[in-house]
């Protein structure tokens, strides 16, 4: 093979690699498989503009391409022609792109407004309220408080009107559309109908401090009966304190005694409401806004050294011993 040859395939092959690596993969928090329909709407944009971008590189690039290899500088070649302006050039090369734009312009204003537009009225409410650095979910109508997992079924408009307890956060759940700032002070809104059951990433998207890239969670989206299960769940009650196991209730002993109730509620056990509200904290799949696994390991590993899990995590280490710390994590794997 001669070396042009050579450097040209060397090139393609490169350039197929690359293209190739889009291809294979779990990506979690990808925006290319929509699941909701604001996904959806969003990624038909995307989709609209990538064609006119694709359309607007090849004429560009091929008409670099022709010009390089045909005016090329070729021994003994004259002088090239000089030539003064052409109307005619000028007036397509002005007009095409304003009319390409146009066509950009109308579905992106499109959408949005679709995606801005005002909640249906069967929508379900869920505020979402953003914390450094964990998430907050009220749904006021069911009358449940939860964190960092959220809950919605499959199908059923949601309506979220978040805001902020401190500072500017921002709400993203890839596949189901977004993102949207969530700011103290202010009341922002995201509508959208999850379309497939299933567990989707989300993760907070305006830089919050030191922890913004530890601030996660959870959507899950449930068929009907599955969510209705849940939120019987939810509003269940946790167990009366008589019948807690002897270990489970030195736990709560623990929780009592450790400063823990200053922050966390639990339904009648504790009322604080600087952390997140944990009676019904075994249900969840993960803690510490999805750090870390919902297990004993989990659990002990955060309440342990939270700042070691989450810089500059407000949540205080408290001394304890170890046979306090594991009392206190089968109390809390109690709540589910
Ligand atoms: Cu919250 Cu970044």
């Amino acid at each position: 093979m001669d070396p042009k040859k050579r450097t040209l395939a060397g090139v393609a092959a490169t350039m197929l690699l690359v293209i190739l690596t889009a291809c294979g993969g779990e990506y979690p928090q990808s925006t290319l498989h929509p699941t909701a329909d604001f996904g959806s709407e969003i990624d038909r944009l995307f989709r609209t503009i990538v064609w006119w971008a694709l359309g607007v590189f090849v004429v560009v690039e091929t008409a670099l391409i022709v010009a390089i290899i045909k005016f090329r500088d070729r021994p003994g070649a004259p002088a090239p022609k000089h030539v003064h302006g052409s109307t005619l050039l000028e007036i397509s090369w002005t007009l095409a792109p304003a009319i390409i734009l146009i066509f950009i312009a109308v579905p992106t204003i499109r959408t949005i407004f679709r995606t801005d537009a005002a909640p249906p009225e069967n929508a379900m409410q869920v505020e979402v309220i953003g914390h450094q650095w964990w998430w907050e979910f009220r749904y006021p109508e069911l009358g449940i408080v939860t964190a960092n997992e959220m809950r919605v079924p499959a199908g059923q408009p949601v309506t979220l009107v978040m805001t902020s307890d401190d500072v500017i956060h921002s709400f993203w759940a890839p596949k189901l559309g977004g993102k949207r700032d969530v700011m103290p002070g202010r009341s922002t809104r995201i509508t959208f109908t999850p379309d497939s059951v299933g567990v989707f990433f989300g993760q907070c998207a305006e830089f919050c401090g030191v922890s913004h890239a530890n601030m996660r969670m959870r959507v899950v989206v449930e068929d009907s009966s599955g969510f209705a299960g849940w939120v019987t769940q939810e509003r269940t009650a946790p167990a009366a304190e008589e019948t807690l196991s002897s270990e489970e209730a030195a736990g709560l002993a623990v929780f009592r005694t450790k400063g823990c109730m200053a922050c966390h509620a639990i339904e009648g056990m504790a009322a604080g409401v600087l952390g997140p509200n944990l009676s019904h904290v075994g249900s969840r799949t993960t803690i510490a806004a999805g750090i870390l696994p919902n297990t004993a390991e989990g659990l002990a590993r955060w309440i342990r050294n939270p700042a070691g899990e989450k810089p500059g995590s407000l949540m205080p280490q408290m001394p304890m011993t170890e046979e306090e710390l594991a009392a206190l994590v089968a109390y809390l794997q109690s709540l589910n």
